[in-house]
């Protein structure tokens, strides 16, 4: 099963990546690999920016239209915007504590504030793999049938398509 030939599938896949690099983030912040942790974290923001903007614009925008969808297109862009403010917040935070010595309570305060985001993050992709996913998989067309490239095809060569997160370890 290609990326190009079943975008639901690539958009899955997306998730989990995602969530090996959010983990990998955690443990140079544990480990004190502070510019890695930064530089693991600002690549997560870009990846899952540019993966949510895809699912808004081609999933949420254009192919929900049907009115059997679980869940209203909101609920997605309400936990879409949530997402991004929980994660420049914690971007922002990182970036300050990495101006002077982290102390232990430092470092727990970041891993509090990315516990929130991480638990909407797993929550969000839940949702929708339990419930937006199904629904356009089911639905017996590609989800954008309007023309749109499908996720790993010609996606890749554009600012918001769904791609892999790099890695950088
Ligand atoms: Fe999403
Ligand atoms: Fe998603």
């Amino acid at each position: 099963m290609s990326l190009a030939t079943d975008p639901i599938a690539a958009l899955g896949a997306e998730h989990r990546t995602l969530g090996e690099t959010l983990l990998r983030h955690q443990e140079a912040l544990i480990e004190r690999r502070l510019a890695e942790a930064a530089s693991l974290l600002e690549a997560y923001e870009r990846e899952l920016l540019r993966h949510m903007a895809f699912e808004e614009r081609h999933l949420l925008a254009r192919c929900l239209g049907g009115g059997a969808a679980r869940w209203p297109s909101e609920v997605y862009r309400a936990e879409h915007r949530r997402i991004r403010q929980l994660l420049r917040r914690s971007i922002e935070r990182l970036t300050r504590a990495r101006a002077a010595p982290l102390t232990a309570a430092g470092l727990i305060a970041l891993l509090d504030e990315e516990r929130t985001l991480k638990r909407l993050v797993e929550h969000h992709h839940e949702r929708e793999e339990q419930a937006l996913f199904v629904e356009l998989g089911s639905a017996g067309a590609p989800p954008c049938a309007d023309g749109d490239p499908a996720p790993g095809s010609a996606a890749r060569s554009r600012p918001d398509g769904p791609g892999p997160v790099s890695r950088t370890r």
